[in-house]
């Protein structure tokens, strides 16, 4: 916020210095418009940097080391970055399931599990309890997840420059 606030008062005195300087009102309004513009896209930033900071500070666990958990013991059915393989897991990039529960959810799902006879199976195999690995304890289970929902913001982030103009005109 500060930033913004020393780049404001920076462009003020710049529009005061030019009318001041007997520069035409035209000159005077393009000042005032570029500064609004930029002012504008400072908050932008300021608020995507606060929403990033407040993901950082709401992590469950610890991401990178969460990364390396699941690699270790659920890449061999879920893949390397979570994309699913046939046959053995399910895509966890794009999963509603994962989106649509809470941390505390989540670990509690991966400690128990899920059963080919469960109701909510979605493919009738087996998701092992913590994925197999019994040395897996909450903890560990906890940084799985921050890097689960790491894993989705990617993905949406990816699908979002997908889905933009600039992307859509590209031929190649
Ligand atoms: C032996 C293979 C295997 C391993 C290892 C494994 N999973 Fe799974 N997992 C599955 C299968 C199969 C499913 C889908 C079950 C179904 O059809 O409902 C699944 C489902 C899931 C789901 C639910 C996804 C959804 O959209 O419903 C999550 C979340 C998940 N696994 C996370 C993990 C994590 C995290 C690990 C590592 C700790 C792990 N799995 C390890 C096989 C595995």
């Amino acid at each position: 916020m500060k930033l913004v606030t020393v780049l404001g008062l920076v462009l003020t005195t710049c529009c005061g210095a030019a009318l001041f300087a007997g520069a035409g009102s035209r000159d005077a309004g393009r000042c005032r418009s570029s500064a609004e513009s930029s002012l504008v896209v400072q908050l932008a930033a300021a608020r995507e940097t606060s929403s990033a900071l407040r993901n950082l500070s709401n992590e469950y666990g610890d991401a990178t080391i969460g990364a390396q958990r699941f690699r270790e013991t659920c890449a061999a059915c879920h893949g390397a970055n979570g994309q699913g393989m046939p046959r053995q897991g399910l895509d966890l990039r794009t999963s509603a399931f994962i989106a649509g529960r809470t941390d505390e959810k989540l670990v509690e799902f991966l400690k128990s599990g899920r059963w080919p006879n469960d109701a909510q199976s979605v493919s009738g195999l087996l998701m092992p309890p913590r994925g197999g690995n019994s040395s897996l304890d909450d903890a560990q289970l906890r940084n799985i997840v921050a890097f689960l929902r790491q894993m989705q913001r990617e993905a949406q982030r990816e699908a979002a420059q997908e889905n933009s103009p600039a992307s859509a005109a590209r031929t190649d």
